[in-house]
């Protein structure tokens, strides 16, 4: 599927120098959606996948409906202070900015083979912090995937040992 006709490009947001690859345009045309999350679904199609994880926000709108198609769970992954029972954290450097994301200590089965997927691989913090999150949780990465991959930002660097799968790449 060709994903970027679908992808509203705003340059300098949230700030000057990032041009923000804006995904709600794919997700108001529920066939594209749809089309989308089944190509992602077709790119793992070879992995063994108990459980989908998905970092918020924009890791639900992609890893949600991926579970579903799959008939997987879905365990999100949530920055600090959402979660209402006990957590792990980890703290980590964005493209722009700082944050914490968390999970359920009991979210993640040991042993259990797990997807992370968002919508975009930019540095690979975010994704980096998620594989740390599930592997302190006894889980098993089988790999990731993203509706879009920033080439230059190098996020793939970040996940030396894991699978990446990404449906369309922007150099930045
Ligand atoms: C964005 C995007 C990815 C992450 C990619 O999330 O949805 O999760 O940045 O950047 P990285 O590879 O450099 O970590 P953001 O933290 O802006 O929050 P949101 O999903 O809640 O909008
Ligand atoms: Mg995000």
């Amino acid at each position: 599927m060709d994903l970027k006709p679908y992808i509203r490009v705003i340059p300098d947001f949230p700030q000057p120098g990032i041009s923000f690859k804006d995904i709600t345009t794919l997700l108001n045309d529920g066939e594209k959606y749809k089309e989308a999350i089944n190509a992602i679904k077709e790119m793992v199609s070879e992995l063994e996948i108990d459980v989908i994880a998905g970092p918020e926000a924009r890791g639900f709108v992609v890893g949600a409906p991926l579970a579903y198609a799959l008939g997987v769970g879905f365990v999100p992954i949530r920055k600090s202070g959402k979660l209402p029972y006990e957590t792990i954290e980890v703290g980590y450097d964005l493209e722009y900015g700082k944050d914490k994301l968390a999970m359920h200590k009991d979210a993640i089965k040991p042993g259990q083979n797990v997807l992370i997927a968002d919508d975009l691989l930019a540095t690979g913090g975010t994704i980096a912090t998620s594989v740390n999150l599930v592997r302190e949780l006894g889980g098993n990465v089988v790999g990731t995937a993203f509706l879009i991959e920033l080439s230059e930002l190098n996020g793939r660097a970040k996940l030396p040992d894991i699978s990446v799968f990404s449906l369309a790449k922007y150099d930045y």
